[in-house]
């Protein structure tokens, strides 16, 4: 055990993604439903998506995959964690949670393991939350895991919230660090309550908003009110970062990557123009998966580490936002 009276930071040991081998085209989405290759591209951005198609592949797998590849980035073991953190919507089962039978199947028994929901903050709600316990000096080494597969959750017989999502996990290892300056220097995990209703997956009809004018709600699938969520996306995205570079007294030339919630094009666009954000520090992957809600920052920021683009010494900013509602943002020095 980590002695807790010293200080310390916190490193990114490895990170390592997973996403489905099947492709799901605007086209073939096309041929599903009333809808077209150009109308999804030009509203949202997405060319194509990621989504489980045999026995074989589930959120459960994905988890795996890619907490695996993030261990081998970092040269280490299952036995090395003391801690798994798995943020996602779709997990398979509530109890037992996904997070203890990952844990299991990379052999970190008895490391701890617990499953998060956060919706497409998830992924940065679990980043924060080791970088936290890691800096408590209970914790050496944790594994951070954010998943969903959205096609289980989705409607495809409902065009607008079936064509946005795809299925993806991201993974990342963090490590006690002994330069206190290193990871989460400012952070935040937000939510309000109040609006869950613009973005649901409702389980029984007693679920479903009392007054709710909807018709055609099916239990298991996913609702959302599109311009609620927009507006919501929009004008966080935006706050948050801003909070963010005030908190730190940054401005956006000392940022290397602002690692952002992939939602929609236009809500990413918004953002870049308000803030004066260039294309080459805004990460977009969108056009390849569509919105892999907690995957989406996890599977960013694996890309962005395989491309060599996070450099020790540099600060980047990871952005997430979504259903509960939620949101989150860290400052982060590598
Ligand atoms: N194909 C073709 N037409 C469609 C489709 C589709 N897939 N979906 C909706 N339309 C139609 C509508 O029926 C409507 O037709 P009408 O004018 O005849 O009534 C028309 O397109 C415009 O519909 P809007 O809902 O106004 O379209 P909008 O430009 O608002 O785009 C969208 C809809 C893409 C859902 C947008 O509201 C959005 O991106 N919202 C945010 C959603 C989001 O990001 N959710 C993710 C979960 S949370 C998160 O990640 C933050």
């Amino acid at each position: 055990m980590p002695d807790p009276s010293l200080p310390c930071g916190v490193r990114i040991a490895g990170t390592g993604s997973a996403v489905p081998k099947k492709v799901l085209t605007n086209e073939d989405l096309a041929g599903m439903m009333d809808t077209s290759d150009e109308w999804i591209r030009q509203r949202t951005g997405i060319g194509e998506r990621r989504i489980c198609s045999t026995d074989d592949e589930s959120v459960f797998t994905l988890q795996c995959r890619a907490i695996r590849g993030a261990l081998d980035d970092a040269g280490m073991k299952g036995s090395d964690l003391d801690l798994i953190i798995a943020a996602s919507v779709t997990s398979e089962m509530t109890c037992p949670s996904n997070a203890c039978r990952v844990a299991t199947e990379i052999d970190a028994a008895p490391a701890g393991a617990f499953d998060i929901v956060a919706a497409c903050s998830g992924f940065v709600y679990a980043l924060n939350l080791a970088d936290s316990l890691i800096r408590s000096g209970r914790h050496r080494a944790i594994g951070v895991i954010g998943c969903d597969a959205m096609s289980k959750a989705v409607d495809y017989e409902e065009r607008t919230v079936s064509v946005l999502f795809g299925d993806a996990a991201g993974s990342a290892i963090l490590v006690r660090d002994d330069d206190p300056l290193k990871g989460s220097i400012f952070q935040t995990m937000e939510a309000d309550g109040s609006s869950w209703p613009s973005l649901y997956l409702p389980r029984k009809e007693s679920d479903v908003p009392p007054g709710s004018t909807e018709t055609s709600i099916r239990m298991g699938k996913l609702r959302m009110d599109g311009r609620d969520v927009y507006r919501f996306a929009v004008s966080k995205f935006k706050n948050v970062i801003k909070e963010a570079l005030k908190a730190t007294d940054l401005k956006v030339d000392d940022v290397s990557e602002f690692v952002c919630h992939q939602s929609n094009i236009r809500i990413i666009e918004s953002a870049k123009e308000k803030l004066g954000l260039p294309d080459d520090k805004v990460y977009v992957n969108i056009d390849r998966y569509g919105n892999t809600s907690a995957g989406s920052v996890g599977l960013c920021l694996d890309e962005l580490n395989k491309a060599g683009r996070l450099v020790e010494g540099e600060t980047i900013v990871l952005v997430a936002f979504g259903g509960g509602l939620t949101w989150a943002s860290s400052v982060w020095n590598l």
